[in-house]
């Protein structure tokens, strides 16, 4: 049992762990194993909570108040919880539970409540930014196993902000932009057209965001270009790649996403520069980037 920090009576103390008792044994007849052992491990974690911080009732109705809140703005363009979770750090220790160091594996991060499985395909070299404004960023790789081989085929699915740091989804309209997908080819081959990522804060107008500024966090995430590869019998790698010098990266990610791996260099080119396809981009600036995902296989 988890002493309390605060020095409660013997007798104090014999009453709470009674109470702690009595919930885990009203589980016992859980037939499911895994519930049982689910809801008996959060009822020992919530009690030692409870105690250790000597929590008040006054506390506890603003904990419930909260949830309250983070349930009422939640829809199905919304979601607040999940917004919760990855603040929290949750998200990210489930996904760091969940997808164990595979060899050279590419590593996962957050899914964040943004992808579509609507997304459009585009072909290799593509386009996805469907009219989101931002920098054009060639990005070309290669998607492999963990001995080298090409993944042909693989489902690659990319969703980004625009500059402004909104979604597609964000918008009050039907706009489907910065986001697409597309296969490797027989060598593992991909490459498409996307904007340079700019960071931008998770949505922060609710309890989440209050929860924050209470606590002195910013809603800022880094920069960054979201990634799914899905292909048979390989296990689903859900990622980002960040942006070398990004200065966020240095100031912190709001929900814990980054890993060194995963940052890498978009390279900016002049405007004029030849790009890799032929396009004309002799008005702007663009930028070219490489990012070798490799996939694990599945348990
Ligand atoms: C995102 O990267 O899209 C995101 C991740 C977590 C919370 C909010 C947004
Ligand atoms: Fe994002």
């Amino acid at each position: 049992m988890t002493e309390t920090t605060t020095a409660v009576s013997a007798e104090q103390q014999a009453a709470e762990e009674a109470l702690t008792a009595k919930v885990l044994a009203s589980f016992a007849n859980t037939t499911d194993p895994r519930l049982k052992q689910l809801m008996q491990s959060l009822t020992k974690h919530l009690h030692a909570f409870i105690r250790e911080v000597r929590l008040t009732e006054a506390e506890w109705g603003k904990a419930i108040e909260f949830l309250t809140q983070v349930g009422h703005i939640t829809d199905e363009r919304r979601q607040e919880f999940i917004l919760l979770s990855d603040v929290l750090g949750a998200s990210m220790q489930t996904i760091t539970v969940n997808n164990p160091v595979a060899g050279n594996a590419t590593e996962a991060t957050v899914f964040g409540p943004f992808f579509l499985e609507t997304a459009p395909e585009i072909p290799i070299g593509g386009d996805l930014a469907g009219g989101a404004t931002g920098q054009p960023a060639w990005v070309e790789g290669t998607v492999c196993d963990l001995e080298g081989n090409p993944v042909p085929n693989a489902r690659i699915e990319v969703w980004e902000a625009d500059e402004d740091g909104f979604y597609d989804v964000q918008y009050d309209d039907d706009r489907v932009a910065g986001r697409a997908h597309l296969y490797s080819d027989e060598n593992g081959h991909y490459a498409f057209w996307g904007l340079t990522p700019t960071p931008y804060p998770i949505p922060h107008d609710g309890p989440v965001g209050a929860m924050l500024e209470a606590t002195g966090r910013s809603p800022v995430r880094a920069a960054h270009l979201h990634f799914m590869v899905t292909a048979p019998a390989m296990r689903t790698l859900v990622t980002h790649i960040f942006v070398e010098g990004d200065p966020q990266l240095e100031i912190g990610d709001s929900v814990f996403g980054v890993k060194d791996s995963l940052i890498k260099r978009f390279e900016t080119q002049s405007a004029g520069t030849p790009t890799p396809d032929g396009r004309d981009l002799s008005g702007t600036d663009w930028a070219r980037a490489r990012f070798d995902i490799v996939l694990a296989p599945q348990n």
